[in-house]
């Protein structure tokens, strides 16, 4: 199977920003928040396709009031960079600037189209659906800059020097990698499974039901910017490794990690989950009870509802909307509202703080709630950082 008969990328072709040749001689200088040093490799490797660059105003305006770009195309969270007013003093539209990681290295050039107030009564709101300052990502753009630059990027590279093993090297698929693996293994379909956190049973069950429909399966976790208290990505990828090993059949089975930055923009951020996925080449994307969110800023089906407000066309990849989903001693298996009456006292539900718990003190929480296998990695990791 070619990769040319996958699904097309969202506006159509594949973005790639990597030129040869990109000097940092003579442009002023921004040095980007980790949350932006994610945005510009998904933006350089066309996992934000249609998008070449950070937002221009007119995007960032109707993106904020449509979840559209100015063209029309369904595009739910602007991709910004914001600086200071000391920073903004140094550029000119029309003119370059010149990328870097806070380590020093050069990344990019942009091509500045414009700079214009970074209006966060308009973004927050509108992103977010709240403007309390304890939601994680409202407080990430509260501390931004007061201006946005906008403008195609130029990218020279997005691995700058890190302890090794941070970056996943060999899980890095770009779009255009994981596009050569599903036409390799001849998978006409594939499901995203989308996640932030270690993997459990409710996961993968949704994985499972999802591999029953598709061809094959990628997990695909977020590895880029996450929130303080979310468990760190080495960790979990030891725990997506160690679910496959004991519990996934290999040859329907992707591993491979999303560098973008968490937002916990809640239904926003699944139409944008999609959107990304459909880049990397799948057709069906799975959306569970609160997906991408964070405390109880969303209702528990948020996420599916919104992708009622486009057509099926607009959005091109599939949501595979699931209910809530947990274990049934009565059943015996994993069930959800639709599957299985609900009993008084006969499902397993765990808060992350309960598991958290049990986890530092050595203790495995229920085999309903996690796989032994991957409850032990996690026990390994707590207890290593209670006594470190
Ligand atoms: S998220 O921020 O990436 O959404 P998480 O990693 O917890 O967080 O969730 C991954 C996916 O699994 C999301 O689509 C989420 O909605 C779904 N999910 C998590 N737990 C459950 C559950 N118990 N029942 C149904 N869906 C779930």
């Amino acid at each position: 199977m070619s990769a040319d008969n996958l699904i097309a990328p969202h506006g159509g072709s594949l973005v790639n920003c990597f030129k040869d040749g990109i000097s940092p001689e003579g442009c002023p200088k921004i040095t980007l928040s980790s949350k932006q040093a994610c945005d510009l490799e998904m933006i350089a490797i066309g996992a934000f396709s249609p998008l070449t660059g950070f937002c221009n105003k007119a995007d960032f305006e109707s993106i904020c009031k449509d979840m559209r770009l100015a063209d029309g195309t369904v595009w739910p969270i602007p991709i910004t960079l914001a600086v200071t007013e000391e920073e903004k003093e140094t550029l000119q539209e029309g003119g370059k600037a010149a990328l870097y990681h806070e380590d020093g290295t050069f990344l990019a050039t942009i091509d500045i189209e414009d700079i214009y107030p970074h209006d966060k009564a308009l973004e927050i709101p509108n992103v977010f659906g709240t403007e309390d300052e304890a939601h994680p990502g409202v407080k990430q753009v509260i501390d931004e800059g007061e201006w946005l630059v906008g403008g195609p990027i130029n990218v020279a590279t997005v691995t700058p020097e890190v302890e090794p093993g941070e970056q996943f090297t060999e899980y890095r698929l770009p779009p255009a990698e994981t596009r050569s693996l599903f036409a390799n293994n001849g998978w006409k379909t594939v499901a995203a499974f989308q996640t932030r956190n270690p993997i459990h049973r409710a996961h993968e069950y949704l994985c499972k039901c999802a591999q029953e429909i598709c061809d094959g399966l990628l997990i695909h976790p977020l590895v880029g910017e996450t929130k303080e208290g979310d468990i760190p990505a080495d960790v979990r990828m030891d725990c997506y490794n160690t679910i496959i090993e004991h519990y996934f059949v290999a040859d329907y089975t992707a591993l491979s990690v999303m560098p973008a930055a968490m937002r916990y923009a809640g239904p926003r951020e699944a139409i944008l989950h999609a959107l990304i996925r459909k880049n990397y080449g799948c057709t069906h994307f799975i959306v569970g009870r609160d997906h991408a969110g964070v405390g109880d800023y969303y209702g528990t089906y948020d996420a599916q509802n919104i992708f009622d407000n486009f057509t099926a066309e607009e959005i091109g990849i599939v949501p595979l909307k699931f209910e809530h989903a947990a274990y049934s001693m009565k059943a015996q298996g994993m069930v959800s509202a639709k599957t299985f009456p609900k009993l008084e006292g006969d499902q397993i539900f765990l808060s992350g703080t309960k598991v958290r718990e049990l986890l530092s003190q050595g203790e495995r929480p229920p085999a309903e709630f996690s796989r032994p296998e991957v409850a032990d990695v996690l026990i390994e990791w707590a207890t290593a950082t209670v006594t470190a």
